[in-house]
């Protein structure tokens, strides 16, 4: 909790076990830290990766650090809709409800690829796997008080144009433009699904929170100088630019549980253009809010993944 002159904290949030939690891309970088502090606080979290080796690694060291932890496992491949079809049906098998979904997962610049369904790779699997995977839970936490759907962007939304005439780069791949766009896309997504929320009177929020610049695997594919950069070598001389991912993961832990969160906000860190600090309450840019592009992009999601969301209408 907070007031104004304390940096906000998961302390005081209050008792967690009676919640449970979806961490998309849980197996390492921000969604594991998510996943951890959750845990910590007492959710039962579900870890959904596409990499079950790597996921129960994740699951291990998790109970190593947080004794009694309640967590599990479910495969989840964002880059295929069956195996986001499978997965929900999977978790839906166990549970009857879901109070918290983090839609975490996300890949940054790769060589020009596609998903299992020939979407572009960054665009299928940052925004339209995670837009797909939402609807198929979605009933399961509308009458749930207090739940959210929280969907993790980034800094680069701002550089972010959604390419209706070439939403796929099938023209032209640029790396950068791909990424940005899928960032911008997790916005207009947030933004137009809370308004739905909202008119359809559901207990759901939607709220999305970004972790700045942190150290995680997020620069794989980045050139060895931008990944030395942000490594654990250069820590000192780049703090103003790079944080560990346990404070990269608390705007989305603050989004996922301070009680004063609303529907609609976005969280980030506090310090220099958003790069590293204490989460708070932050601005997107004014192309995020722009109510035409959401609803654009929400009907050429529906279209795109063959997932429509008939519950919760388009906002008068
Ligand atoms: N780190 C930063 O500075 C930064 C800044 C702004 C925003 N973000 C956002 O933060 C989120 C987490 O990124 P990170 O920094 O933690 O990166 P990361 O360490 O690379 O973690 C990304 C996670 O996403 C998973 N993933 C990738 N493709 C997937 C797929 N097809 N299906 C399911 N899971 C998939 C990865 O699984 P595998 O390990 O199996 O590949 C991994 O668990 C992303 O949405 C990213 O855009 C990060």
């Amino acid at each position: 909790m907070t007031n104004q002159h304390e940096h906000w904290t998961a302390t005081g949030v209050g008792d967690q076990r009676a919640r449970t939690a979806i961490v998309t891309g849980a197996n390492t970088g921000i969604g594991f830290e998510t996943a951890k502090q959750l845990a910590a606080l007492g959710a039962t979290v579900v870890l959904a990766c596409r990499d079950i080796d790597r996921a129960n690694e994740a699951m291990a060291r998790i109970a190593t650090t947080v004794p009694g932890a309640r967590v599990s496992i479910l495969p989840l491949d964002l880059g295929s809709l069956s195996s986001v079809r499978e997965a929900a049906e999977q978790f839906r098998a166990h549970h009857d409800a879901l109070d918290l979904l983090i839609n975490n997962a996300g890949l940054m610049m790769p060589p020009y690829g596609k998903t299992a369904d020939g979407f572009e790779l960054q665009f299928g699997v940052n925004h339209l796997g995670h837009f797909a995977f939402t609807r198929l839970l979605l009933d399961l936490m509308m009458p749930v008080a207090g739940s959210r759907v929280v969907t993790v962007s980034s800094n680069a939304h701002r550089r972010g144009v959604v390419n209706f005439d070439d939403p796929q780069s099938q023209r032209r791949y640029r790396p950068v433009s791909a990424y940005a766009q899928s960032k911008l896309a997790n916005l207009l997504f947030t933004y137009e699904l809370q308004r739905r929320l909202a008119t359809a009177e559901a207990a759901t929020i939607a709220v999305a929170a970004h972790p700045g610049g942190s150290r995680t695997d997020l620069m794989r594919h980045s050139p060895p100088h931008v990944r030395f950069v942000v490594s654990r070598h250069t820590r000192p001389l780049f703090s103003w630019l790079v944080q560990d991912a346990s404070m990269g993961a608390l705007p989305i832990i603050r989004a996922t549980l301070d009680p004063q969160v609303q529907g609609g906000e976005y969280y980030g860190p506090d310090g220099w253009n958003g790069f590293t600090g204490h989460p708070v309450r932050v601005e997107s840019a004014a192309r995020s809010h722009d109510r035409q592009t959401q609803r654009l992009l929400w009907e050429l999601s529906e279209r795109l993944t063959g997932v429509t969301y008939p519950f919760i209408q388009e906002a008068a």
